[in-house]
């Protein structure tokens, strides 16, 4: 089956120092919640979402992103579900949300 969207959504852990890890920071819960939503909505069977290892920006997490826009988004938590659920049924970009890559990214 080829799926219209799919969303990764970084649900990397890290034990100890270092970088922050959006798993230890609320991606898993926003898996469940975005795969929970799209289990009742109509257009849920045409999106795919994968909870992944580290996308790169540890430091902005937790962090998404949407193929196939190529739209990345970050300081995610449970509350941008729905948000996230339309930007893959209907294409709409959660622009508050929206990853701002630097040239230095
Ligand atoms: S741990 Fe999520 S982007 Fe690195």
């Amino acid at each position: 089956m080829k799926f219209s969207r799919h969303l990764f959504v970084c649900t990397q852990q890290r034990a100890g120092g270092g970088k922050p890890a959006c798993g230890n920071r609320g991606g898993p819960a926003l898996v469940a919640a975005i795969e929970r939503a799209l289990a009742t909505h109509p257009d849920g069977g045409q999106v795919a979402v994968t909870g992944c290892a580290c996308l790169g920006p540890c430091f902005d997490g937790p962090n998404a992103v949407v193929y196939p826009e190529g739209v990345w988004y970050a300081g995610l938590t449970v509350d941008d579900a729905p948000a996230l659920v339309a930007h893959l049924t209907t294409g709409e970009i959660a622009e508050s949300r929206r990853y701002a890559w630097t040239d230095e990214d």
